[in-house]
């Protein structure tokens, strides 16, 4: 079996899911149900045997000993984490907490139990951990795409929280051994995005009449593949990676923010159009930037590519159908979330910016 963690929220709950599409290996949950973490994205599993799902915090040593010695996973995927931007500009220390001292201690339990591994398991097994091309920094217009040979140049309290746990992994592998994988993913877009993100919040605030907030010029690039080609390309290294190898993972598809407002509003005026007969865009608002806000990102995915035969299998075209679908068709989902915790979150982040 495999351990996973953080695989309540977007893009675990989707490799969880997508998981049991492919295969029958069980899967042990771990995750800390933050207000990031939805037990409803894993509801379809509520009564598989297959699947065991842990309530607890990658911090937690006691837990995660126990948890390693009773179900004695063959590889750890690694995404919990503390993943947003702006609420790590409002508030830091979450970030710290989770994404490296987290990591840390879920490194040192994973060490010790590795230790204790025959020789062959100790060779077959992987802790893979899931990362952002946002520690790379950001790019202007002519540069080209990041590698995995581009420099470390954290611009946010989260990116920097990332870019620091990605060196504890390195250090691991090179210090004591440990057989791990590193991957550093573009945004991601999909079914269960959280709607504090950019694609999510569109969408939802379109249908609920609100505005739809364009950080600055709304020029800044994004590099963006939908979720379940994340997934698979996470599935290609977990089995051929090399370990101690970096993957860079992305969709070769760079956007202005503002293109993906408009085909947001545009898919929107097709599948639900409004009352009124005016287009979605009519609700578009460009407010205050964000500080320090990076201009552009770009994953040059060629050596997942040419060494583990990887590539993204959607369009943006069809990805992005997809999802606005996706929230079209699961309007319960989208209200549960929207709980008392992400009013404030909108009013701390959003009140007298625009
Ligand atoms: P998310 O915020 O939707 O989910 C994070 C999950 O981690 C939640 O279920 C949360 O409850 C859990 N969690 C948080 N702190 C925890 C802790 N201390 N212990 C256990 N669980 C904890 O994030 P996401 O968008 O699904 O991102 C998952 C991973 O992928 C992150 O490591 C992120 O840095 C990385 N990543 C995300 C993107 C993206 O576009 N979303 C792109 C590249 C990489
Ligand atoms: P986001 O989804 O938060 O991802 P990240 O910051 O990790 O790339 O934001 C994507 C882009 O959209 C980013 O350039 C910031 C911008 N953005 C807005 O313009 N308005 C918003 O309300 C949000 C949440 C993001």
């Amino acid at each position: 079996m495999i351990l996973v963690t953080g695989s309540a929220g977007f893009i675990g709950a989707n490799f969880v899911l997508d998981w049991f599409l492919q295969h029958d290996e069980a899967v042990v949950s771990l995750d800390k149900l933050t207000y990031a973490g939805n037990l409803e994205n894993l509801a379809s599993l509520k009564d598989d045997p297959r699947h065991v799902l842990v309530q607890g915090d990658i911090g937690d040593s006691a837990l995660l000993n126990k948890l390693l010695a009773l179900h004695r996973p063959r590889a750890i995927v690694n995404f919990a984490a503390e993943s947003h931007v702006d609420r790590s500009i409002h508030g830091p220390e979450d970030f710290i907490q989770t994404n490296i001292v987290g990591t840390f201690h879920l490194l040192e339990a994973v060490r010790a139990y590795w230790g204790g591994l025959t020789a062959q398991e100790k060779t077959d097994f992987r802790f893979l951990h899931v990362s952002t091309d946002e520690v790379y920094g950001s790019l202007s217009p002519s540069d080209p795409a990041f590698t995995e040979e581009h420099s470390y140049q954290p611009n946010s309290p989260y990116s920097a929280s990332k870019a620091a746990s990605d060196h504890l992994v390195r250090a691991y592998h090179h210090t004591y051994g440990l057989p791990v994988l590193t991957t550093n993913c573009s945004n991601n877009y999909g079914p269960y995005h959280f709607p504090e993100k950019l694609i999510p919040l569109l969408i939802v605030n379109s249908l609920a009449g609100k505005n739809l907030p364009v950080y600055g010029d709304g020029q800044q690039i994004r590099d963006w593949l939908y979720v379940t080609d994340h997934c698979a390309a996470i599935r290609c290294v977990l089995q051929k990676g090399r370990a101690g190898e970096t993957y860079n993972i992305g969709g070769w598809n760079e956007k202005a923010n503002l293109e993906i407002v408009h085909t947001v509003c545009a898919l929107l005026d097709e599948f639900r159009p409004r009352d009124d007969g005016l287009s979605y865009k009519s609700q578009i608002v460009f407010v205050a930037d964000r500080p320090g806000h990076d201009r552009r990102y770009a994953i040059d995915a060629s050596k997942i590519a040419r060494e583990l035969g990887w590539k993204p299998a959607e369009t943006f075209d069809s990805g992005i159908r997809k999802t606005v679908q996706w929230y079209l068709d699961n309007q319960g989902w989208v209200s549960n979330v929207q709980s008392g915790n992400y009013r404030q979150w909108v009013e701390k982040n959003y009140t007298g910016r625009s």
